[in-house]
């Protein structure tokens, strides 16, 4: 399995319990929501599969290998090679092109120059941005950013997609183009795990993950 959780804790201080006792895995090809009222846990929850920030104690494995296990070195190696991430905000670097920002984790891979440019058109062309791909950000629309952000998630073909709130600011068509390509991705044999407080978002997913206070509630 891609990724596995067995009882984590995350306290963040004494008093703060992000998490408690959460356990599940999550299959090659599924794409799994992580639900629940603000504050439960659901970034916290992706920042440890992402292998950000590690459990206080329990046991996360991504991709066979458990990150408390790790150096930083082979941390920053295991997020680099097996993970993609998907943020709300869209976090692109603002100076690159978004041909230039997809190509960003094939540099940080050391892939070298021809790869890396046939890989950029080939995602580019799969979330519709062929003739955006010398424009900047500021000059793209906020669907269109997103899709950039997903083509850079996907580019060096991680195992594992983590999307956190990728619809969120985007108006209803948009959101269904982005929810689109996650389960065309699941449907290619990686693992999408996303964080949504959206019904349509959640509607798409194979398994839903009920969080509240940091736990798992229940599962659908
Ligand atoms: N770096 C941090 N330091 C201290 N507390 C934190 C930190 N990050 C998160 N928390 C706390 O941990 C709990 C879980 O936060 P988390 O961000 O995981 O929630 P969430 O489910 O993603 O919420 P939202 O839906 O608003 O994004 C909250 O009480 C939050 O205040
Ligand atoms: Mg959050």
């Amino acid at each position: 399995m891609p990724a596995v959780l067995e009882h984590v804790y995350k306290r963040y201080a004494d008093d703060v319990t992000a998490l408690a006792d959460v356990s599940f895995g999550v299959m090659r090809g599924e794409l799994v929501g992580l639900l629940g009222p603000s504050g439960c846990g659901k970034s916290t929850l992706l920042n440890l599969i992402g292998c950000i920030d590690l459990p206080t104690s329990g046991h996360v494995y991504v991709s066979g290998e458990e990150t408390s296990l790790l150096k930083d070195n082979e941390l920053t190696r295991l997020r680099r090679d097996h993970v993609g991430t998907i943020f709300q905000f869209f976090n692109l670097l603002p100076t690159l092109s978004l041909a230039e920002n997809v190509a960003v984790p094939l540099m940080l891979a050391r892939k070298d120059g021809a790869q890396s440019k046939a890989r950029v058109a080939d995602v580019l062309e799969r979330v519709g941005l062929t003739d955006r791909g010398s424009a900047y950000p500021a000059q793209v629309s906020g669907g269109q950013l997103q899709r950039a952000a997903i083509a850079r998630a996907i580019v060096h073909r991680p195992a594992i997609v983590l999307a956190d709130e990728p619809t969120g600011n985007l108006d209803s068509r948009n959101g269904e183009i982005v929810l689109n390509l996650l389960r065309e991705l699941a449907s290619g044999g990686q693992t999408i795990i996303m964080a949504t407080h959206s019904r349509e978002a959640a509607s798409m997913c194979d398994r839903r993950i009920h969080l509240l206070d940091g736990a798992i509630e229940y599962t659908t």
